[in-house]
């Protein structure tokens, strides 16, 4: 049986680690060709040796999602790479880091590179990929949103925000290329277990009360699958958000 996505090329950021990690391997576990892109290579390489083992194809490109220069270069490196004609049709803009607190108590310190990853370093990627994909009239470009990126809540008020602007984005940008052919997805993940708690200083008091009360919390692979499905559907089939919850998170 053919794969899902046998003959595509798909970037995916954050791939170190968590989501971005499970969704390069669930992408080319279904015929995807992977391009990975992350700060730390070591992990990077790691995927990439699971990958090959399985029989996949894969590009190590190492470099910062929040600096548009790696940016442009990391799309620059995906279509030399390509076999038989430069393509990318997935741009999977995951890359992002969390921080606990809201407005009063997260640290105003780590505000600006938030918003330089999160928002501005995701939106020069989908730009990019949207213009491109604009004039090959198809492709698929996911952006990581979050629950709290719907639902703002009083311990992740700054993070949240964050997250509001790249559900603005994702819409904006599927608003102004879906007439090409290109479909912008919106991922919505609730609690998901990763390295995000500690990059964001959760901790048992400011996360684990909260989350306690929720249940079997949610793994990676619970997002990659949903990932995968979405790019699974037909072309003209466009499921433009998904919010993915343990079945237990009752807020946010
Ligand atoms: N976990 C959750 O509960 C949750 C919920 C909703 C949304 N999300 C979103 O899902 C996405 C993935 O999070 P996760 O849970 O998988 O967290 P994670 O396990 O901490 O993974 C984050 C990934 O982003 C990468 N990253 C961070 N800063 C980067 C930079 N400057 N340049 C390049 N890569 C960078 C990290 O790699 P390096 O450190 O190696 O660079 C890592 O691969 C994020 O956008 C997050 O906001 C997570």
């Amino acid at each position: 049986m053919k794969e899902a996505l046998s003959g595509k090329t798909a970037i995916v950021t954050g791939a170190s680690s968590g989501i971005g990690y499970e969704t390069a391997a669930a992408l080319a576990g279904a015929g995807a060709a992977v391009v990975i892109q992350a700060r730390r290579a070591d992990r990077l390489e790691k995927l990439a040796s699971q990958i090959v083992s399985g029989g996949g194809r894969v590009l190590v490109a190492a470099g910062d999602a929040s600096k548009p220069a790696d940016i442009d270069s990391l799309m620059e490196r995906a279509l030399d790479w390509t076999e038989g004609g430069a393509k990318v049709d997935i741009v999977v803009a995951n890359a992002g880091r969390g921080l606990a607190g809201g407005i009063l108590g997260s640290d105003e310190s780590a505000w600006r590179e938030i918003f330089e990853l999160n928002v501005l370093g995701a939106a020069h990627l989908m730009r990019i990929a949207g213009k491109y994909m604009v004039e090959r009239k198809g492709g698929d470009i996911v952006a990581l949103g979050s629950v709290v990126g719907r639902n703002v809540s009083p311990f992740s008020g700054f993070y949240g925000s964050s997250k509001f602007a790249v559900g603005a984005i994702a819409e904006g940008l599927r608003r102004e290329v879906c007439a090409q052919g290109v479909r912008v997805s919106l991922v919505m993940p609730g609690i998901v277990l990763s390295g995000f708690q500690d990059v964001a200083g959760y901790n048992e008091e400011n996360f684990g009360k909260t989350t306690a009360q929720f249940g079997k919390l949610l793994d990676p692979q619970d997002i990659a699958r949903g990932i995968l499905w979405l790019l699974s559907l037909p072309a003209h089939v466009h499921v433009s958000e998904i919010t993915i919850r343990p079945t237990g998170q009752n807020y946010p």
